[in-house]
């Protein structure tokens, strides 16, 4: 079932282009400078639960495959080590469903702290406990400065620009290192955002400059192919590689969204199909509503019915020299 809390709102949105650095192993003499950089084009179908038993909002996975969950009840933020059973329970108490992101430049995690009615973007620097405060904090509302409480994505870039997704205020604004006020990302340069606009079936993609979102892929579904994917169907979590194609978790599948160049349209292939309701299987997940990847590119999904996160191994991937 999807909850009411995603009717109509705008999730979430990722404007990076996914690049996956070589795997440990084959760094050696490329440590500093790689040559190559490889992202996935395949996932196992078949995921596997890393966390479990929480109400879990945002996601995010480090440098050292670690996994984090905004856990809504009770509020806190969980550290899942690999393989671990247990996990590591952090700032207990200043936690909702708020969207998490890893920064890999400066290994950063990024929060944003809803509950003491002044949303403000904080980052736990590594190592840390004591979170930094990064952006916002000028209470609740629709100044430029300020967001409403339910924030539903979360976006660092590599120089430390912060994106958030306002969702009640149904914008998304960019606060630069440093500034005092955010801009309207419609406003700002060289950004492309894309938002998954989930009452309204449909992947939106900004462009810089424009106000107006275009629609890239659109819903609802009506029929369901197992090989061919046209439309979708609630989509709640949205994620763009380096070459455009789009990754979406709808209704209860995670779909591939791979560019026509030509045409501009997309057509879909099954990453992972899921099911509605509660089941205890870990290939069927239901409810997609958050995507992170680790440095190997292997997926990680919040399966928000099912309170646990899945991870999905990588398959295969394409290399650039
Ligand atoms: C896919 O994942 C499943 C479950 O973890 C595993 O049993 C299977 O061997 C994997 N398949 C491949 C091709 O790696
Ligand atoms: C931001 O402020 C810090 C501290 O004053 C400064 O060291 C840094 O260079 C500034 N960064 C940018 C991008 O302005
Ligand atoms: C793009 O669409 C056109 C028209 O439907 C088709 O002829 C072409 O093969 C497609 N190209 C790709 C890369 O899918
Ligand atoms: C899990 O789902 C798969 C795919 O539909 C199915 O083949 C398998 O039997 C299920 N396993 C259990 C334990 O229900």
């Amino acid at each position: 079932m999807i909850s009411n809390l995603f009717f109509g709102f705008i999730i979430l949105f990722v404007t990076n282009l996914l690049t996956i650095q070589q795997s440990a192993g084959q760094l050696t003499s490329t440590k500093c400078i790689p040559t190559t950089s490889c992202f996935p084009t395949s996932w196992n179908s078949s995921g596997y639960v890393v966390a479990s038993g929480g109400y879990y909002g945002g996601l995010a996975v480090d440098d050292d495959f670690n996994v984090y969950v905004a856990d809504g009840n009770p509020r806190r933020l969980q550290k899942w080590a690999p393989c671990a059973v247990q996990p590591v329970n952090m700032l207990e108490g200043q936690f909702s469903h708020n969207p998490l992101f890893f920064h890999s430049p400066s290994r950063s995690l990024y929060y944003i702290d809803t509950i003491l009615g002044n949303p403000t973007v904080y980052k736990l620097l590594p190592g840390q406990t004591v979170p930094v405060k990064v952006a916002f904090g000028n209470g609740v509302g629709n100044g430029l400065n300020q967001l409403q409480r339910n924030c539903r994505g979360l976006y660092v870039n590599e120089v430390g620009d912060v994106y958030v997704l306002d969702a009640s205020n149904q914008r998304v604004l960019k606060w630069m290192v440093n500034a005092t006020s955010g801009v309207l990302i419609a406003d700002a340069v060289n950004n492309v955002v894309y938002v998954a606009d989930t009452g309204n079936h449909r992947i939106q993609k900004y462009i810089s400059g424009s106000v107006n979102g275009i629609t890239v892929i659109s819903g609802p579904y009506r029929t369901i192919s197992p090989t061919v994917f046209r439309e979708i169907y609630y989509p709640q979590a949205v994620f763009v590689d380096r070459t455009g194609n789009i990754l979406v978790g709808d209704w209860a599948r995670i779909t591939k969204w791979i560019s026509n160049g030509s045409t501009g349209s997309f057509t879909g292939s099954l990453i992972a199909d899921g099911i509605q309701g509660f089941n205890a299987n870990a290939t069927r997940m239901d409810t997609p509503s958050a995507f992170a990847f680790d440095r190997t590119g292997n997926l990680y999904a919040v399966d928000w019915s099912n309170q646990r996160v899945l991870k999905f191994n990588v398959m295969s991937q394409q290399c650039t020299t």
